[in-house]
């Protein structure tokens, strides 16, 4: 890594709706490659269809997203700085009117969500 400045993985939903990268997501990882970042991650990436947590959140669960995740990671690399992808599952906020499948981690999980909010 060139240095140790890194970008934060910022949720933009602007992907398209089944999580394949947009025109938009692709423009601002070009902006960000102007920045002089040691390493530049995406927003957080749903690593199934069911674990979606944002309206137009980026996708890596299939192989329709990789053409738009390698041209951003080139994009990324040729300015020089390490790409990166942060995967993302919602657990039990997946939202189901978005496809979602809420997956509770345990037995002790809130089944009433909106306690936590
Ligand atoms: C609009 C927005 C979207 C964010 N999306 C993500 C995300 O996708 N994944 C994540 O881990 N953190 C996300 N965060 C948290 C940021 O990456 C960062 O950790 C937080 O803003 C604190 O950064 P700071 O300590 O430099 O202020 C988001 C924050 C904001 C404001």
């Amino acid at each position: 890594m060139r240095n140790r400045f890194m970008m934060a993985p910022l949720t933009s939903q602007q992907s398209d709706f089944d999580g394949t990268a947009s025109k938009y997501d692709q423009f601002w990882m070009e902006q960000l490659t102007q920045g002089g970042y040691g390493l530049i991650q995406t927003s957080d990436s749903t690593v199934e269809a069911g674990a979606i947590a944002f309206e137009r959140q980026l996708g890596i669960h299939s192989d329709k997203h990789l053409p738009g995740l390698t041209k951003m990671a080139t994009a990324i690399r040729e300015g020089g700085a390490l790409s990166a992808v942060q995967l993302h599952h919602a657990g039990h906020r997946a939202v189901p009117s978005l496809g979602g499948i809420p997956a509770p981690a345990s037995s002790k999980t809130l089944k009433d969500t909106r306690i936590l909010i």
